[in-house]
């Protein structure tokens, strides 16, 4: 399974913040945005990663990731000139993808909490699997109907009228049809290849899985000032109560065995002291108690 990590567009609902940087590089409590989906895809085994970002924002996420040694997996990069849309993700990616199956992530969703996504991951066998998650606003998002048997009959792109609570955010798996799915898609009204229209294709062809997200999971987008502000307060209160981070992609690294806990430690006494180095050297210790009592 391969991965894109879709952080373009313009930008313009975090304005004047998108004036300095990129909005997916923003802040969210203590740790970039983009390391928020990128954890989520360490933590699910994915190791080899696409990254699209506009030509002026992409050398600085090249040289926030690099190329992604650091933690053990890849990291390539590809420009979208303009954002013409979340489908085109796959155009822009043919070559990266290939032969192979693909999740794609939108850099400014956040997810936290739940297994749902790494099961999904892991038990893909083929056509597309998204899901839905309840919301109180879903003419925001794409928004999916079910039927009394809860099985997906229609997907709409920000409809007036929402058939449902549920909106699909904005991780998607599919299989390599994708690839030829998005090739055909055409432009919508507002001029961008839509994802809904990709999913309505697999929804045609009887091949498209929506997955209800358990309770448990949480789903913030960071799209507007508001909600940047609401998931960094919602990030840093989990993170005091439960002395754990969310977003790391070093700790996630060592959890799924990409990195041994020698180059954890390596990668961890190359960085400044700060909050954020001070919780990875209590993680390694942690690990070595655990390793400790494990004999
Ligand atoms: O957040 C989930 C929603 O994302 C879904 O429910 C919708 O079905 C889907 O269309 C999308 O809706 P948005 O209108 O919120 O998408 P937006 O245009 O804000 O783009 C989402 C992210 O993708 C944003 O961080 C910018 C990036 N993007 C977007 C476009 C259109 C690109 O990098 N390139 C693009 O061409």
């Amino acid at each position: 399974m391969k991965a894109i990590i879709l952080a373009g567009g313009a930008g313009s609902r975090l304005y004047p913040l998108t004036q300095i940087s990129s909005k997916q590089l923003q802040a969210v409590f203590d740790k970039p945005m983009i390391y928020y989906p990128l954890t989520v895809l360490v933590a699910s085994g994915v190791r080899d990663i696409c990254l699209i970002s506009t030509p002026d924002d992409l050398p600085r996420y090249q040289r926030l990731l690099g190329d992604g040694g650091q933690w053990g997996i890849s990291i390539e990069y590809r420009e979208q000139a303009r954002p013409a849309g979340i489908a085109q993700a796959f155009l822009i990616a043919a070559d990266f993808v290939g032969s192979s199956s693909v999740t794609l992530m939108l850099g400014d969703n956040i997810f936290s909490g739940g297994d749902d996504y790494p099961r999904a991951i892991s038990s893909f066998e083929g056509g597309a699997t998204v899901f839905a998650y309840r919301v109180k606003d879903p003419q925001r998002y794409g928004v999916v109907e079910f039927d009394r048997n809860l099985k997906a009959v229609s997907i709409e792109e920000k409809p007036r009228q929402p058939k449902s609570n549920y909106a699909v955010p904005g991780v998607y798996i599919y299989d390599n049809d994708v690839l030829e799915i998005a090739k055909a898609i055409k432009p919508s009204a507002r001029g961008e290849l839509e994802i809904t229209d990709v999913n309505l294709e697999y929804l045609r062809r009887g091949t498209l899985r929506v997955q209800r997200l358990s309770r448990g999971f949480a789903w913030l987008d960071a799209g507007t000032s508001t909600a940047l502000h609401e998931a960094s307060t919602y990030i840093e209160a989990i993170e005091r109560r439960q002395g754990i981070k969310i977003g790391c992609p070093e700790e996630a690294a060592l959890n799924r065995g990409f990195l041994s806990i020698e180059q954890f430690e390596a990668l961890v006494a190359k960085m400044p002291t700060c909050e954020y180095s001070d919780y990875l050297r209590n993680v390694a210790d942690e690990w070595h108690r655990l390793m400790d009592e494990q004999q």
